[in-house]
């Protein structure tokens, strides 16, 4: 390719902006709301300051996968370069901050990089910066909501297409949501594609528990923040001292809950609604599933992949799966 055109090519940025319905936050906090066990989707969580909220909680002592995916991603990058193979089409869902993204960009040279985030902030951060270390890289960033069918930009790079999806983030749908977001996954990738995807291992319940309840109230923080928005962007009076964090393992579903508690009862308005609230009732605000490595390979089998890889920390708590279509 003359070097003129490689170099328009790379400079290309693309937000797609337009794909979250302006009126979905709303709809859906209304809905969450009315049940009887009252919930609101996770990621409602990252507006702007919840984006910054969450890479602080990343950097907590007591939150161990962002550090124990960021090691095991550095010692085993050749293996997963071997494995993905380089020049192709890197797909990433998710991609917050892009730290991780960075190590893998370098090490598969992929042709174009397609960072796919529900925070335009972070994302548009995370591309600026990502351009400005990867200057002949093509990056088409989309501003888009991956729990339903999305469709990325049709890349210009042609090669494998690799899906990455570090961080867990599996872990905050629920197993159907997972398997039907892996089947949709296994539909984009096409025969010949690939999927890396970061999960948390099953572990100890102290350890989880201290990861989602840290010291320096971070996480409290963050999950309190959603209240903040729905004031904010929905006209609503939550007085946030009458609500608090609340975050424990359930064994039973193998998950971490969280939710805000109302400390008193009390009845909040958004808009023209009211919503009433019990002493103790609580709003589910996320699910975090930790897998086995099996029980994460058995999900993936029934979406169409096949598990080629399991890159696993040296202290075992968080695995990365590489997986092949089958
Ligand atoms: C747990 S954080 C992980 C961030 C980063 N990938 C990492 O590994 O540190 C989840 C990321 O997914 C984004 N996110 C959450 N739900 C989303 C959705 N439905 N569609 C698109 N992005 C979403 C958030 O904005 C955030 O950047």
């Amino acid at each position: 390719m003359a070097g003129s055109q490689r170099s328009q090519r790379a400079a290309r940025l693309v937000f797609s902006g337009s794909r979250i319905p302006a009126d979905g936050f709303r709809e859906d906090v209304i809905a969450g709301l009315s049940l009887p066990r009252k919930s609101i989707p996770p990621k409602y969580f990252y507006d702007a300051k919840g984006s910054r909220l969450f890479e602080a909680i990343c950097a907590l002592r007591e939150y161990y996968p962002t550090r124990a995916e960021l090691a095991l991603t550095r010692a085993h990058l050749a293996g997963i370069a071997r494995f993905a193979g380089r020049g192709g089409v890197l797909i990433e869902y998710g991609s917050g901050a892009g730290v991780k993204s960075r190590l893998l960009i370098g090490a598969l040279a992929p042709s174009t990089y397609v960072p796919v985030d529900i925070s335009r902030e972070a994302l548009r951060a995370a591309a600026a910066a990502l351009r400005r270390r990867f200057p002949r890289l093509e990056i088409l960033a989309v501003h888009g909501d991956f729990s339903r069918p999305l469709r990325v930009p049709a890349a210009q790079g042609r090669g494998r297409r690799v899906v990455y999806f570090p961080g867990s983030t599996i872990g905050n749908l629920t197993p159907a949501e997972a398997l039907a977001f892996l089947r949709r996954t296994r539909g984009q990738v096409g025969a010949r594609g690939a999927m890396l995807v970061g999960v948390d291992l099953k572990k100890d319940a102290r350890v989880l528990h201290a990861a989602y309840n840290d010291a320096k109230g971070v996480t409290a923080a963050f999950n309190l923040n959603l209240l903040n928005r729905i004031n904010r962007e929905l006209g609503a009076g939550f007085r946030l001292h009458r609500f608090a964090h609340y975050a424990f393992y359930n064994p039973a579903l193998g998950r971490i809950e969280m939710h805000l508690v109302s400390r008193v009862r009390q009845q909040v308005r958004i808009g023209r609604r009211r919503f009433s609230f019990e002493a103790g009732e609580t709003i589910h605000t996320e699910n975090s599933y930790k897998y086995s490595v099996e029980d994460f390979q058995k999900l993936a089998r029934s979406a169409g992949f096949r598990s080629e890889k399991v890159w696993l920390d040296a202290k075992g708590v968080f695995a990365l799966h590489g997986l092949v279509a089958r």
